[in-house]
């Protein structure tokens, strides 16, 4: 059995241990692991590393990936599918384990299916935007870098009053990786794209009455907030303190593991491994109702998770 890993769209921390748990158990079991050098651009191209578990132990605590990934998108030509069918089967490739976001999640595994290949789709994203899944690897640890940066900004914040600090995380266009990192950091506010400020006066309360209360206050927004500069001036100049600004930036994608993304790494490389063993069709390992599981088929009309009203009501103090 020959098993391609192929990398899709931005790394996430965790995928070298999945990529390590995977090896393993391939390897163990006798079989061959490969792996594109570059997303399927590389793929295209007949880039591949047999991968062994000595190669990538020393990469499990690191974030990022092993294998480089490519945000090229070739297989949206259509050209290119009968390239992608002879690659595959010229090296003797009996399935793909594709790690990837919602796009690549959605769009490739049909593709690669069209051409005669089954693929186990892993979600690996920071932004835990995956249809399906209620956590996507690399999240947790993006979140425990936030936390590390906040818990910094805060103690600053206690030391020297008077201040309005405002963080900016990745999450892509969505924002459930800044809904979350605002509740378990405890911010003040929270602002992010799918839910626009209409009105900023209870922003500005909240905001004021932390700082009363506190000596400071915490503000957490998404990167792709519409008018973020023009907001946070405006809300600063209302609150009447000096606005102090973190963006976390890609630091964040690229943090290390933590526990329970390393966890979840080894349950899904397992998972993939027993459904590339008994030969299924399409799949993709899921996190449903507290457990990592397989779920089978494609993602073909599942919606894009939103972030939870009721948490950014509650956060924000709104009715
Ligand atoms: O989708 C993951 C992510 O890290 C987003 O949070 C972020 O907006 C985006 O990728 C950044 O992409 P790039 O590395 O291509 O700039």
């Amino acid at each position: 059995m020959k098993t391609l890993v192929v990398v899709s769209g931005s790394d996430a921390p965790g995928i070298n241990a999945l990529l390590y748990h995977l090896c393993e158990l391939i390897t163990v079991s006798g079989d061959t692991m490969i792996g594109a050098l570059g997303g399927f651009r590389a793929l295209l191209d007949e880039q591949f590393v047999t991968l062994t578990p000595s190669l990538i132990v020393p990469y499990i605590g690191l974030g990022g990936s092993y294998l480089p990934s490519s945000r090229d998108p070739v297989l949206s030509e259509e050209s290119n599918h009968q390239m992608l069918h002879e690659v595959i089967f010229h090296h003797k490739v009996d399935h793909v384990v594709l790690c990837g976001g919602n796009d690549s999640l959605h769009h490739l595994p049909p593709i690669l299916q069209d051409v005669g290949i089954a693929c186990v789709g892993i979600p690996t994203t920071i932004d835990n935007d995956v249809a399906g899944t209620d956590r996507s690897l690399g999240f947790d640890s993006a979140c425990q870098y936030a936390y590390q940066a906040i818990d910094a900004v805060r103690a600053t914040g206690h030391a020297l009053t008077g201040r309005f600090f405002a963080v900016e995380t990745l999450g892509g266009n969505t924002g459930i990786l800044t809904l979350e990192i605002a509740r378990g950091a405890g911010a003040d506010a929270v602002i992010v794209p799918e839910y626009p400020i209409t009105d900023d006066a209870p922003f500005v309360n909240r905001l004021k009455s932390a700082v009363r209360r506190k000596g400071h206050a915490l503000l957490v927004y998404t990167e792709s907030v519409p008018n973020k500069e023009r907001i946070l001036a405006s809300l600063a100049q209302k609150v009447g303190i000096p606005l102090c600004e973190t963006r976390l930036g890609h630091a964040q994608r690229g943090g290390v593991p933590s526990h329970a993304d390393r966890v979840l790494a080894r349950e899904w490389a397992h998972l993939a491994f027993g459904a590339l063993k008994q030969g299924a069709a399409s799949s993709i390992t899921v996190y449903r109702d507290g457990s990592p599981t397989l779920r089978h088929g494609l993602l073909l009309d599942d919606p894009k998770p939103m972030p939870n009203r009721a948490l950014y009501n509650e956060i924000n103090g709104l009715t």
